[in-house]
């Protein structure tokens, strides 16, 4: 049944059934795309000058960019190529509250199909299980139309300089010391530890949230390349629907919340109906910044075990209000320039080269040396990529040689592939596409992991007011766009809506069946978010539907890692076969009762969100808010678990070619990030962590990239 009829069913308000028109997962195969010009230069593309060079990085990611700023930035030279181009200037890009747009913009995007189960039975039950139908067009749901073929569930992925990091939801949260420590476990390398990774930490923030003096457990940097602002809560308070709804979570936390709920109601008597005046709004504001004030990226030693509400920190540079991404700082670096015109840095950026493979000396030395890379020059050659085509040009082929190191840092799904297509991984997996074999390596490709993440949004009888005059650049004259990009200003006030990714405060928690570390995050989305399907962009706000609020429940360090990425052939245009094994599939015993600890974890983290919405207190009168999703009638524990079952989805898929201990046959990397068992060649990405660390990856990613360019740098001496 498609998720149309489905709520459709529903006997619930007049709005809701009004807005389902919106819930509608039968999309065109290409979103309509939106035709603004970018904000500001990008980067053409080119192929790879004829040239040699110490350090060839692949992929431009949360990985590879800082990795590639750091070497060159030491004076080495440096070739850092992607697949895709330059499109960070772009609205969708740049604005947080659009970052969800920034997914399906055709010129980034990288959309893949992955498989959550290999059993189709179980599969088909995901409402956003994707199909291509017989006429061309994607349909998700449950009852395809007669002859589609099913593709998967849909995952968006960035192809272009910055890679994810380009549309990325904005949180740069910090890991637990128990994810470092744990690799300096493994490895013995103890730059692992924790106390040594937060100063790369500190190394790369640009804090604009803090002064130093507040911070109180010398957390923070100051003067690094990301810049962190923090959620601004007065945005959200003069809607007062969901102030109603903060109050609600903070009250569910044990936290005292009379005082300003009176304060407000006061406040509020003589304004009935109307718009709070700012001086109103600015003393709640100051209350509920007090309530949510914590800093989850503080450096205290309870910080991964203490369940917190807290305000989001973001990466967002003031006082623009603009996205900050690594992409930004290597942009910077290589097109840098001396007083007299020439190029400052040694660091050449390679756009719309698809690497097909790493090259290998296996002559010369007693282990395969990794020489350089070939690649096909091209744009969107990739599948992966709404543009490419099965069949049309091929690129034009190239090579391109490193005397020193190339490192691979394709992402997840990339990284693996690349190291197979260049004879890198388990034999006869290789052996089988005739692809021949550099070195065994039976771990590249194994321990794909990735947290569980499921919604529970609910519906408002009137629309919300925080987005009230946007309509998300669907029209020429969006006048929230406008008031973002008036003038600078490090008052996020003055930006407007905009300014805000729109995830105001997230409760971090451990479940019952948590180690000791936080396993849920729960985030509060003032929109219908129920998971990746093409086309939900246009789904979670749209200009007509401002009425959902979402506690996006994520369950974090899960323990799944039966997933794999495997090639569906040896051309390097196609985009290989990914499946997770979603909660232990056709794992052992021990395997299940993880899966059922996971499971637990995330319906605890869905009856924390339905709670807050059946304990809400509306401030204004009349007001209500139902839970629409999932439907009122999924409702006990084993509803909710066979629903997390369903429609569980992730997006920070990690762990493909893990670092690990000398004697392990699985390890594909050292702690330094060498490829084991050749010489020359490292991974450094979300691939290489042994366990997904966090709950959400890319700062660890950030720290990661530093510790890497260190180890290379302190070869290379
Ligand atoms: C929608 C979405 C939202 C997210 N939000 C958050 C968030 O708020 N906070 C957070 O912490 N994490 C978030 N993440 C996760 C985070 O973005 C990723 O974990 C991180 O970017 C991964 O970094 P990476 O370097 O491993 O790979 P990527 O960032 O994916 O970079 C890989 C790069 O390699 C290039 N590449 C791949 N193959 C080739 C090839 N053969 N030749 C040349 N180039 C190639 C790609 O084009 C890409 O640019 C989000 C992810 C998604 C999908
Ligand atoms: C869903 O969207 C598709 C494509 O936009 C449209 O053809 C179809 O009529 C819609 N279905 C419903 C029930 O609104
Ligand atoms: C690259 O440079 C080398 C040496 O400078 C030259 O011999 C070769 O022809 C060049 N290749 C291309 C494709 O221009
Ligand atoms: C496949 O999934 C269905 C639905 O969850 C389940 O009933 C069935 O037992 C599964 N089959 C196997 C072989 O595990
Ligand atoms: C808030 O108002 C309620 C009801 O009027 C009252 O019982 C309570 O004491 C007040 N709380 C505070 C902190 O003022
Ligand atoms: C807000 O300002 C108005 C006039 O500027 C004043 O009359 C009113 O008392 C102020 N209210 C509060 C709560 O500060
Ligand atoms: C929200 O606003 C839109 C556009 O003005 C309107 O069509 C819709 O009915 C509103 N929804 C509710 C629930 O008030
Ligand atoms: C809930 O109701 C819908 C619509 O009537 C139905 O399809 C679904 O099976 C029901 N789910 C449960 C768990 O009863």
């Amino acid at each position: 049944m498609k998720l149309t009829v489905t709520l459709a069913l529903l006997s619930v308000a007049i709005s809701i059934v009004e807005a389902q028109a919106e819930i509608n997962l039968t999309v065109p195969r290409v979103p309509e795309q939106n035709d603004y010009p970018p904000n500001g230069p990008q980067l053409p593309a080119s192929p790879p000058p004829n040239k040699t060079y110490e350090y060839i990085i692949v992929g431009s990611g949360a990985g590879g960019s800082p990795l590639a700023a750091r070497l060159a930035l030491a004076g080495h030279s440096v070739l850092l190529i992607d697949a895709g181009g330059d499109y960070s200037t772009l609205r969708e890009v740049e604005v947080p509250s659009l970052y969800i747009g920034a997914s399906e913009r055709n010129e980034l995007s990288w959309g893949y199909f992955v498989r959550h189960y290999d059993n189709d039975t179980q599969a088909k039950r995901d409402k956003k299980l994707t199909y291509l139908t017989p006429d061309g067009e994607y349909y998700s749901g449950v009852s395809p139309p007669e002859g589609s073929e099913m593709l998967g569930n849909y995952y968006p992925r960035v192809g272009g300089l910055g890679g994810c990091t380009e549309h990325l939801a904005l949180l740069p949260i910090t890991p637990a010391k128990n994810d470092w420590n744990y690799i300096k476990e493994l490895t013995g390398d103890p730059n692992w530890d924790a106390e040594n990774m937060r100063g790369y930490f500190r190394k790369l923030e640009r804090n604009q949230y803090l002064s130093p003096i507040e911070d109180v457990t010398r957390a923070h940097g100051f003067n690094g390349w990301l810049s962190t602002t923090i959620e601004p809560l007065a945005l959200y308070v003069p809607d007062l629907k969901m102030v109603s709804i903060f109050l609600s979570a903070a009250t569910s936390m044990g936290i005292q919340t009379d005082n300003i709920l009176n304060t407000t109601r006061k406040l509020i008597s003589s304004f009935a109906d109307k718009v709070l005046p700012s001086n109103y709004t600015a003393q709640i504001a100051e209350k509920m910044t007090k309530l949510f004030e914590y800093d989850i990226n503080n450096d205290s030693p309870n910080r991964d075990s203490t369940d917190a509400l807290s305000r989001i920190p973001l990466s967002v540079s003031s006082p623009d209000w603009k996205r900050s991404s690594p992409r930004n700082w290597v942009y910077e670096i290589a097109t840098a320039k001396n007083a007299d015109g020439s190029k400052k840095y040694a660091l050449d950026i390679a756009l719309n080269t698809l690497v097909t493979k790493v090259t290998f000396d296996t002559a010369s030395a007693a282990k395969p040396r990794a020489t350089g890379i070939d690649y096909l020059y091209g744009e969107s050659l990739y599948r992966a990529d709404p543009r490419a085509s099965a069949t049309g040009d091929a690129g034009a082929p190239g090579s391109v040689t490193a005397t020193r190191e190339v490192v691979v840092a394709g992402g997840t799904f990339n990284t693996p592939q690349i190291l197979k297509l260049s004879g890198v991984g388990p034999a006869a997996e290789l052996a089988a596409l005739s692809i021949p074999v550099i070195k065994d390596l039976p771990g590249v490709g194994t321990n794909l992991q990735d947290r569980y993440e499921v919604g529970v949004s609910a519906a408002a009888s009137t629309n919300f007011t925080l987005f009230k005059e946007c309509t998300f650049i669907t029209t020429p004259d969006d006048p929230c766009y406008a008031s973002w990009a008036h003038q600078p200003s490090p008052n996020p006030l003055a930006h407007g809506p905009y300014a805000t990714n729109g995830i105001a405060i997230g409760l971090f928690a451990r479940s019952s069946a948590a180690g000791p570390d936080h396993d849920l995050w729960i985030g509060g989305v003032p929109g219908l978010f129920q998971g990746y399907f093409p086309g939900m962009s246009r789904t979670v706000v749209t200009p007509r539907a401002k009425n959902y609020f979402t506690w996006l429940v994520l369950k974090a360090h899960s323990r799944n890692n039966a997933g794999t990425v495997t090639l569906k052939s040896a051309d390097p245009r196609d985009t290989p076969h990914i499946a997770f094994h979603s909660f232990g599939e056709g794992g052992d015993a021990a395997r299940q009762s993880d899966a059922r600890k996971d499971l637990r974890a995330a319906v605890e983290g869905m009856r924390w969100g339905i709670k807050v919405f059946d304990n809400v207190v509306m401030l204004q009168p009349g007001e209500r808010l139902e839970r629409v999703w999932p439907p009122a009638n999924v409702s006990t524990d084993e509803e909710l678990e066979q629903w997390v079952r369903d429609e569980a989805w992730g997006h920070h898929a990690s762990c493909t070619c893990p670092i690990g201990a000398d004697d392990d046959p699985m390890a594909v990397l050292d702690g330094q990030f060498r490829v084991r068992g050749v010489d020359g060649l490292r991974v450094v990405d979300a691939s290489a962590f042994p366990k997904i660390p966090g709950t959400f990856p890319v700062m660890a990613i950030y720290m990661l990239a530093e510790k890497a360019a260190e180890d290379i740098l302190s070869d290379a001496k």
